[in-house]
């Protein structure tokens, strides 16, 4: 079928997650045509329908209930008859999701985006296929995200052996969880149904939770987790899941191989990984070209081997984090506008939202180490910090690394209460350029927990006040 005018566009976005919503925003905004393509009932992809946003909502349900039942008390606030009513926690998820999604489809209409409802593939140069029907674009954006990573001999259904999407929608608390990966997902969504009163055990194969964190928050993590009553098998990998009458059986063997035991589980979350997902797009017959890890290969400017067609988001390289979707999909828009942004892949956050939260930005004391890069180290611990005292919210510390000549800052890692908050203001550090004493030399509000950044800062040249 030939392309009319009215089948015709600047720009076709494929996938409506952060990375393609917020590209073709900006390319709307910047003057195009545009449309995007969306399989799924709902714009948003896997952050607003099935990731951070569910998860989020979740988790600060399941705080409540953590609060009311072991909190409040040391505040003087004594709740009793604390119950769950967990279908109502679920609806209220379902209705932040909803509001989002439903967000973004207003966005659409606001800025003129097309929103082409099916699943779209490459059909030729300059030519998106959707269900059949063919669409011309001068530029053909991938955005197609990610997908979980599977585990042979553990077969996912989403009811007994789940992945995070079924982890978000258990319609009642697992007596006894077992997370396979003990990654963001795991410790995330393991301590939405550890709140909610299953005894969650994490089976990692590593020496170590959440692998590519900075060490020593890492370790102080897993004290922390631990001492909440999650249970760690470190070193471990399982081997093999099969389907009982009650639940699942998990074979689990030494990470080195070697003895074998079994662990019993009401649930299994599977969650070792994330992998960029382009099934259906047809990128084989259009000749783009993958990297060794499967990503679709990109050059600096989101650019792939073939002219007019580019790919952004979880499905190339680069850290899996819908705010960096989001940035690559407003930078390509401008650049494909002919402007000139700017993304500074080192001042991108991340952020675990449990408690107390952990945020990094930067390098960790590893990276540097191993580019053999001279560094000063500032700590601050919020039991120091009046704030963090007031709010009975004291685990944790903020740690941050300055280059031993210039000070510039080269990383910050927070573990902490609202940690994901804190840490925005070394990003901007990192971004423009500042050094520790220009962190430590800003007026900080007091009593925040932010004092506890400014005197991690002052503690890089041993100036600190408070400890
Ligand atoms: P996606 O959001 O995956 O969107 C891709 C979209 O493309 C999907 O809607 C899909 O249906 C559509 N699509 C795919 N193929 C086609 C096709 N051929 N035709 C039409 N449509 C197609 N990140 C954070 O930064 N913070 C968090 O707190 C966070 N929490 C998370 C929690 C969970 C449980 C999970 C799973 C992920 C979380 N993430 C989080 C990661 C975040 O969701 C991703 O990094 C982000 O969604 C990536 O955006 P994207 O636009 O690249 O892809
Ligand atoms: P992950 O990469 O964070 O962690 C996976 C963990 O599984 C690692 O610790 C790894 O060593 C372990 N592992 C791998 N194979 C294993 C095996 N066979 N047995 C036992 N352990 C094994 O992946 P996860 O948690 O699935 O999350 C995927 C991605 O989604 C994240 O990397 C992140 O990009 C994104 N995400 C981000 C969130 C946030 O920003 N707060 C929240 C949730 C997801």
């Amino acid at each position: 079928m030939s392309a009319t005018v009215s089948d015709s566009f600047d720009v076709i976005v494929i996938g409506a997650g952060p990375g393609g919503y917020v590209c073709a925003i900006r390319a709307a905004q910047l003057g195009m045509k545009v449309a995007c393509v969306e399989k799924r009932g709902t714009l948003g992809g896997t952050c607003l329908n099935v990731g951070c946003i569910p998860s989020k909502a979740l988790l600060h349900s399941s705080g409540h209930f953590e609060e009311a039942n072991h909190k409040l008390a040391a505040h003087g606030v004594i709740v009793s008859g604390v119950s769950l009513d967990l279908a109502k926690m679920h609806a209220r998820k379902g209705e932040v999701v909803s509001a989002n999604v439903k967000g973004v489809e207003f966005l659409f209409k606001k800025n003129k985006v097309t929103w082409l409802k099916g699943t779209g593939s490459i059909a030729g140069p300059g030519k998106v296929a959707v269900d059949g029907k063919d669409y011309a674009a001068k530029h053909i954006i991938i955005a197609t995200g990610s997908e979980s990573v599977p585990l042979p001999g553990v077969e996912v259904d989403e009811k007994r052996i789940v992945t995070s999407t079924g982890a978000l929608e258990l319609d009642k608390v697992p007596g006894h969880l077992v997370v396979i990966g003990g990654g963001v997902i795991g410790l995330e969504l393991g301590s939405v149904w550890k709140r909610l009163g299953a005894e969650v055990t994490v089976v990692e194969f590593l020496d170590r939770l959440t692998p590519g964190m900075d060490n020593e928050i890492s370790k102080q993590f897993e004290r922390v987790l631990s001492k909440q009553g999650l249970k760690f098998k470190l070193k471990t990998k399982v081997t093999g899941a099969t389907l009982t009458k009650d639940g699942v059986e998990l074979k689990l063997a030494s990470a080195a191989g070697g003895a074998e035991e079994t662990l019993t589980a009401d649930v299994v979350l599977l969650a070792i990984g994330r992998r960029p997902f382009m099934g259906g797009l047809g990128l084989e017959a259009a000749g783009v070209k993958l990297d060794e890890r499967g990503r679709v290969h990109v050059d600096q400017h989101f650019v792939t081997n073939v002219p007019g067609i580019y790919a952004i988001g979880d499905c190339i390289a680069g850290p899996m984090l819908a705010h960096k979707a989001e940035d690559e999909g407003m930078a390509l828009a401008e650049m494909i506008a002919g402007q000139k942004p700017h993304l500074n892949y080192n001042a991108i956050p991340s952020v675990v939202y449990t408690s107390p939260e952990v945020a990094s930005v930067g390098e960790t004391e590893e990276q540097l180490k191993a580019r053999g890069v001279a560094y000063k180290v500032g700590k601050f611990p919020f039991t120091a910090n009046g704030r963090a005292r007031a709010m009975n919210e004291t685990d944790g510390f903020v740690k941050i690394l300055a280059d031993a000549k210039t000070d510039l800052v080269l990383g910050a890692h927070i573990l902490g209460a609202d940690a994901g908050t804190l840490i925005a203001e070394i990003a901007l550090a990192i971004e423009f350029g500042a050094s520790s004493e220009d962190v430590a030399r800003t007026c900080h509000a007091h009593p925040t927990l932010n004092e506890a950044v400014k005197e991690a800062a002052l503690a890089v040249e041993g100036r600190a006040i408070h400890i």
